[in-house]
Protein backbone atom coordinates (compact mmCIF):
# COMPACT_ATOMS: atom_id res chain seq x y z
CA UNK A 1 0.00 0.00 0.00
CA UNK A 2 1.07 4.00 -0.99
CA UNK A 3 2.45 5.52 1.68
CA UNK A 4 1.66 8.80 3.00
CA UNK A 5 3.47 11.94 3.61
CA UNK A 6 2.69 15.93 4.19
CA UNK A 7 4.26 18.95 4.66
CA UNK A 8 2.75 21.17 7.49
CA UNK A 9 2.73 24.87 7.42
CA UNK A 10 1.48 28.17 7.42
CA UNK A 11 1.80 29.73 4.46
CA UNK A 12 2.50 26.62 2.29
CA UNK A 13 1.05 27.15 -1.37
CA UNK A 14 4.89 27.79 -2.38
CA UNK A 15 6.71 24.71 -0.46
CA UNK A 16 8.79 22.52 -3.02
CA UNK A 17 8.98 19.11 -0.30
CA UNK A 18 5.73 17.25 -2.49
CA UNK A 19 7.93 17.60 -5.79
CA UNK A 20 11.19 16.88 -4.27
CA UNK A 21 10.13 14.00 -2.32
CA UNK A 22 8.43 12.44 -5.34
CA UNK A 23 11.88 12.88 -7.34
CA UNK A 24 13.19 11.21 -4.72
CA UNK A 25 10.41 8.37 -4.42
CA UNK A 26 10.93 8.08 -8.27
CA UNK A 27 14.56 7.63 -8.23
CA UNK A 28 14.49 4.74 -5.19
CA UNK A 29 11.40 3.13 -6.70
CA UNK A 30 8.94 3.71 -3.98
CA UNK A 31 4.99 4.66 -4.63
CA UNK A 32 4.06 7.03 -2.30
CA UNK A 33 1.73 10.23 -1.76
CA UNK A 34 3.07 13.72 -0.40
CA UNK A 35 0.56 16.49 -0.27
CA UNK A 36 0.84 19.97 1.42
CA UNK A 37 -1.75 20.53 4.41
CA UNK A 38 -2.28 24.40 5.23
CA UNK A 39 -2.78 24.53 9.07
CA UNK A 40 -5.04 26.98 10.14
CA UNK A 41 -6.26 25.35 13.34
CA UNK A 42 -4.68 23.25 16.14
CA UNK A 43 -1.54 21.98 15.16
CA UNK A 44 -2.03 18.97 17.99
CA UNK A 45 -5.14 17.99 16.08
CA UNK A 46 -4.11 18.09 12.88
CA UNK A 47 -1.14 15.85 14.30
CA UNK A 48 -4.10 13.31 15.46
CA UNK A 49 -5.83 13.23 12.40
CA UNK A 50 -2.75 12.73 10.42
CA UNK A 51 -2.02 9.73 12.43
CA UNK A 52 -6.24 8.78 12.84
CA UNK A 53 -5.54 9.07 8.61
CA UNK A 54 -3.17 6.25 8.52
CA UNK A 55 -0.19 8.78 7.60
CA UNK A 56 3.34 7.51 7.86
CA UNK A 57 5.18 11.10 8.49
CA UNK A 58 4.87 14.47 7.83
CA UNK A 59 7.62 17.64 7.62
CA UNK A 60 7.17 20.54 9.40
CA UNK A 61 7.67 24.04 8.68
CA UNK A 62 6.96 27.59 9.77
CA UNK A 63 5.35 28.34 11.93
CA UNK A 64 4.85 24.62 13.91
CA UNK A 65 8.32 23.59 14.26
CA UNK A 66 8.71 24.53 17.57
CA UNK A 67 5.33 23.29 18.55
CA UNK A 68 5.79 19.82 17.05
CA UNK A 69 8.84 19.22 18.82
CA UNK A 70 7.29 19.86 22.27
CA UNK A 71 4.13 17.91 20.65
CA UNK A 72 6.50 14.21 20.11
CA UNK A 73 6.95 11.72 22.38
CA UNK A 74 10.29 10.74 21.07
CA UNK A 75 13.38 13.54 20.20
CA UNK A 76 16.45 12.88 18.55
CA UNK A 77 19.33 14.88 19.35
CA UNK A 78 19.47 17.01 16.91
CA UNK A 79 15.87 18.24 17.34
CA UNK A 80 16.83 18.53 21.26
CA UNK A 81 19.31 20.79 20.61
CA UNK A 82 17.41 22.90 17.87
CA UNK A 83 14.09 22.26 20.30
CA UNK A 84 12.15 22.40 16.84
CA UNK A 85 11.31 19.58 14.63
CA UNK A 86 11.08 19.54 10.78
CA UNK A 87 10.55 16.04 10.43
CA UNK A 88 7.95 13.73 12.06
CA UNK A 89 7.69 9.85 11.91
CA UNK A 90 4.36 8.16 13.41
CA UNK A 91 5.03 5.12 14.17
CA UNK A 92 2.76 2.60 16.81
CA UNK A 93 0.82 5.18 18.07
CA UNK A 94 3.52 7.44 19.02
CA UNK A 95 5.43 10.53 17.42
CA UNK A 96 9.01 10.52 16.43
CA UNK A 97 10.49 14.36 16.03
CA UNK A 98 13.55 14.80 14.20
CA UNK A 99 15.51 17.62 12.71
CA UNK A 100 16.88 17.59 9.23
CA UNK A 101 17.45 21.16 8.71
CA UNK A 102 21.05 21.63 10.50
CA UNK A 103 22.41 18.82 9.14
CA UNK A 104 20.84 19.48 5.71
CA UNK A 105 22.43 22.95 5.52
CA UNK A 106 25.78 21.18 6.86
CA UNK A 107 25.57 18.53 3.49
CA UNK A 108 24.59 21.67 1.21
CA UNK A 109 27.84 23.30 2.29
CA UNK A 110 30.16 19.93 2.35
CA UNK A 111 28.96 17.86 -0.62
CA UNK A 112 27.54 20.62 -3.08
CA UNK A 113 29.55 23.50 -2.22
CA UNK A 114 32.64 21.79 -0.95
CA UNK A 115 33.40 24.36 1.04
CA UNK A 116 35.35 23.46 4.58
CA UNK A 117 34.12 24.53 7.81
CA UNK A 118 37.13 23.48 9.58
CA UNK A 119 38.87 26.76 10.93
CA UNK A 120 37.13 29.88 9.25
CA UNK A 121 35.22 32.71 10.75
CA UNK A 122 32.21 32.34 11.16
CA UNK A 123 29.34 34.58 11.47
CA UNK A 124 25.30 33.60 11.64
CA UNK A 125 22.85 36.56 11.32
CA UNK A 126 19.76 35.92 13.83
CA UNK A 127 18.98 34.09 16.48
CA UNK A 128 15.67 32.16 15.72
CA UNK A 129 14.88 28.75 15.39
CA UNK A 130 16.74 28.82 12.36
CA UNK A 131 19.71 29.73 13.64
CA UNK A 132 19.67 27.52 16.59
CA UNK A 133 19.63 24.53 13.93
CA UNK A 134 22.44 25.38 12.34
CA UNK A 135 24.00 25.67 15.21
CA UNK A 136 25.09 21.94 16.66
CA UNK A 137 26.66 20.18 13.18
CA UNK A 138 28.60 23.65 12.34
CA UNK A 139 30.17 23.09 15.83
CA UNK A 140 30.89 19.89 15.30
CA UNK A 141 33.23 21.11 12.37
CA UNK A 142 35.45 22.76 14.39
CA UNK A 143 35.23 26.24 12.89
CA UNK A 144 37.74 29.00 14.40
CA UNK A 145 35.29 31.24 15.26
CA UNK A 146 31.94 31.48 15.31
CA UNK A 147 29.86 34.48 16.22
CA UNK A 148 26.18 35.25 16.83
CA UNK A 149 24.75 38.75 15.62
CA UNK A 150 20.90 39.62 16.37
CA UNK A 151 18.36 42.53 15.91
CA UNK A 152 17.70 42.05 19.11
CA UNK A 153 20.57 41.39 21.21
CA UNK A 154 18.94 39.57 24.42
CA UNK A 155 18.30 36.81 22.00
CA UNK A 156 21.46 36.83 19.94
CA UNK A 157 23.33 36.77 23.86
CA UNK A 158 20.91 33.89 25.38
CA UNK A 159 21.64 31.82 22.40
CA UNK A 160 25.24 32.04 22.73
CA UNK A 161 25.24 31.53 25.95
CA UNK A 162 23.88 28.08 25.18
CA UNK A 163 26.04 27.00 22.59
CA UNK A 164 29.07 28.52 24.59
CA UNK A 165 29.78 31.00 21.22
CA UNK A 166 30.98 34.82 21.43
CA UNK A 167 28.31 37.74 20.04
CA UNK A 168 28.53 40.65 18.15
CA UNK A 169 26.31 43.50 18.31
CA UNK A 170 24.18 43.99 15.58
CA UNK A 171 25.14 47.65 15.01
CA UNK A 172 28.84 46.58 15.52
CA UNK A 173 28.37 44.11 12.85
CA UNK A 174 30.55 46.58 10.29
CA UNK A 175 33.76 46.88 13.24
CA UNK A 176 34.52 43.08 13.24
CA UNK A 177 37.24 41.33 11.67
CA UNK A 178 36.92 39.86 8.33
CA UNK A 179 34.22 36.76 7.97
CA UNK A 180 35.09 33.61 5.62
CA UNK A 181 31.70 32.36 6.33
CA UNK A 182 28.33 34.27 6.57
CA UNK A 183 24.85 33.10 7.20
CA UNK A 184 21.86 34.65 6.80
CA UNK A 185 19.22 32.86 9.35
CA UNK A 186 16.84 35.77 9.90
CA UNK A 187 14.02 36.03 8.15
CA UNK A 188 14.32 39.38 6.81
CA UNK A 189 14.55 37.93 2.95
CA UNK A 190 11.13 36.93 3.51
CA UNK A 191 10.04 40.56 4.13
CA UNK A 192 12.39 41.33 1.22
CA UNK A 193 14.37 43.71 3.80
CA UNK A 194 18.25 43.48 4.25
CA UNK A 195 20.69 42.76 6.72
CA UNK A 196 23.80 44.71 7.50
CA UNK A 197 26.91 43.43 5.57
CA UNK A 198 29.86 42.35 7.50
CA UNK A 199 33.57 42.66 6.24
CA UNK A 200 34.38 39.87 4.65
CA UNK A 201 37.68 37.90 2.81
CA UNK A 202 38.15 37.39 -1.04
CA UNK A 203 36.34 33.71 -1.17
CA UNK A 204 33.99 34.41 1.72
CA UNK A 205 30.89 32.40 1.36
CA UNK A 206 27.00 34.03 1.52
CA UNK A 207 24.66 31.70 2.75
CA UNK A 208 20.92 32.69 2.45
CA UNK A 209 18.98 30.10 4.52
CA UNK A 210 15.63 31.77 2.52
CA UNK A 211 14.91 30.64 -0.89
CA UNK A 212 13.09 32.60 -3.78
CA UNK A 213 12.41 31.25 -7.19
CA UNK A 214 13.55 33.60 -8.82
CA UNK A 215 16.41 36.58 -8.50
CA UNK A 216 18.57 36.76 -5.64
CA UNK A 217 17.72 37.46 -2.36
CA UNK A 218 18.02 40.66 -0.59
CA UNK A 219 20.88 39.28 1.47
CA UNK A 220 22.49 37.97 -1.73
CA UNK A 221 22.35 41.06 -3.84
CA UNK A 222 24.21 43.38 -1.32
CA UNK A 223 26.61 41.01 -0.90
CA UNK A 224 27.34 40.86 -4.39
CA UNK A 225 27.06 44.45 -5.27
CA UNK A 226 30.09 44.71 -2.45
CA UNK A 227 32.05 43.05 -4.09
CA UNK A 228 31.15 39.24 -2.84
CA UNK A 229 32.14 36.31 -5.12
CA UNK A 230 30.21 33.37 -4.02
CA UNK A 231 26.59 33.60 -2.66
CA UNK A 232 24.10 30.59 -2.57
CA UNK A 233 20.26 30.78 -1.51
CA UNK A 234 18.29 28.20 0.50
CA UNK A 235 17.54 25.71 -2.27
CA UNK A 236 20.52 23.51 -2.01
CA UNK A 237 19.56 23.06 2.00
CA UNK A 238 15.95 22.54 1.40
CA UNK A 239 16.72 19.50 -0.90
CA UNK A 240 18.98 17.71 1.46
CA UNK A 241 17.15 18.03 4.61
CA UNK A 242 14.59 16.59 2.52
CA UNK A 243 16.90 13.95 1.15
CA UNK A 244 17.61 13.12 5.47
CA UNK A 245 14.19 13.30 6.33
CA UNK A 246 13.51 10.89 2.99
CA UNK A 247 16.38 8.52 4.39
CA UNK A 248 14.44 8.71 8.13
CA UNK A 249 10.89 6.99 6.90
CA UNK A 250 12.39 4.96 4.27
CA UNK A 251 15.99 3.66 5.29
CA UNK A 252 17.50 4.63 1.45
CA UNK A 253 19.43 8.25 1.24
CA UNK A 254 18.69 9.77 -2.18
CA UNK A 255 20.70 11.50 -4.34
CA UNK A 256 20.11 14.99 -3.13
CA UNK A 257 22.99 16.52 -6.14
CA UNK A 258 20.73 15.44 -9.02
CA UNK A 259 17.35 16.62 -7.46
CA UNK A 260 19.08 19.78 -6.83
CA UNK A 261 20.28 20.29 -10.28
CA UNK A 262 17.12 19.28 -11.65
CA UNK A 263 15.19 22.08 -9.37
CA UNK A 264 17.71 24.53 -10.15
CA UNK A 265 17.70 24.45 -13.68
CA UNK A 266 13.40 24.91 -14.25
P1 LIG B 1 12.87 31.31 12.36
O1 LIG B 1 12.25 30.05 12.88
O2 LIG B 1 12.74 31.47 10.87
O3 LIG B 1 14.27 31.48 12.84
P2 LIG B 1 12.06 33.21 14.33
O4 LIG B 1 12.38 32.23 15.40
O5 LIG B 1 10.80 34.01 14.42
O6 LIG B 1 11.98 32.51 12.92
O7 LIG B 1 13.31 34.21 14.19
C1 LIG B 1 13.35 35.21 13.22
C2 LIG B 1 14.74 35.82 13.23
O8 LIG B 1 14.83 36.76 12.16
C3 LIG B 1 15.06 36.60 14.49
O9 LIG B 1 16.44 36.50 14.73
C4 LIG B 1 14.66 38.04 14.10
O10 LIG B 1 15.32 39.05 14.82
P3 LIG B 1 14.68 39.62 16.19
O11 LIG B 1 15.03 38.63 17.24
O12 LIG B 1 15.34 40.94 16.36
O13 LIG B 1 13.22 39.74 15.92
C5 LIG B 1 15.15 38.05 12.68
N1 LIG B 1 14.52 39.08 11.85
C6 LIG B 1 13.27 39.10 11.35
N2 LIG B 1 13.05 40.17 10.58
C7 LIG B 1 14.22 40.88 10.58
C8 LIG B 1 14.65 42.10 9.95
N3 LIG B 1 13.83 42.80 9.16
N4 LIG B 1 15.92 42.49 10.17
C9 LIG B 1 16.74 41.78 10.95
N5 LIG B 1 16.40 40.63 11.58
C10 LIG B 1 15.16 40.19 11.39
Amino acid sequence: MEQKFCVLGNPISHSLSPQIHQLFAQECGIALSYEKILVEGDFEETLKFLQNQGFTGANVTVPFKEEAFLLADEKSTFAQKALAANTLFFQNGKIHAFNTDGMGFLRDVKERLKFEIHNKNILILGAGGAARALLAPLLKESPQNLFLSNRTLEKAQNLAKVFGVPFLKWEEIQNAPPFDFIINATSASLLKESVPLPPFTKNALFYDLFYQQTGFTPFLKNAFQHGAQNGEDGLGMLVFQAALAFEIWHKILPNALSVYDFLKKK
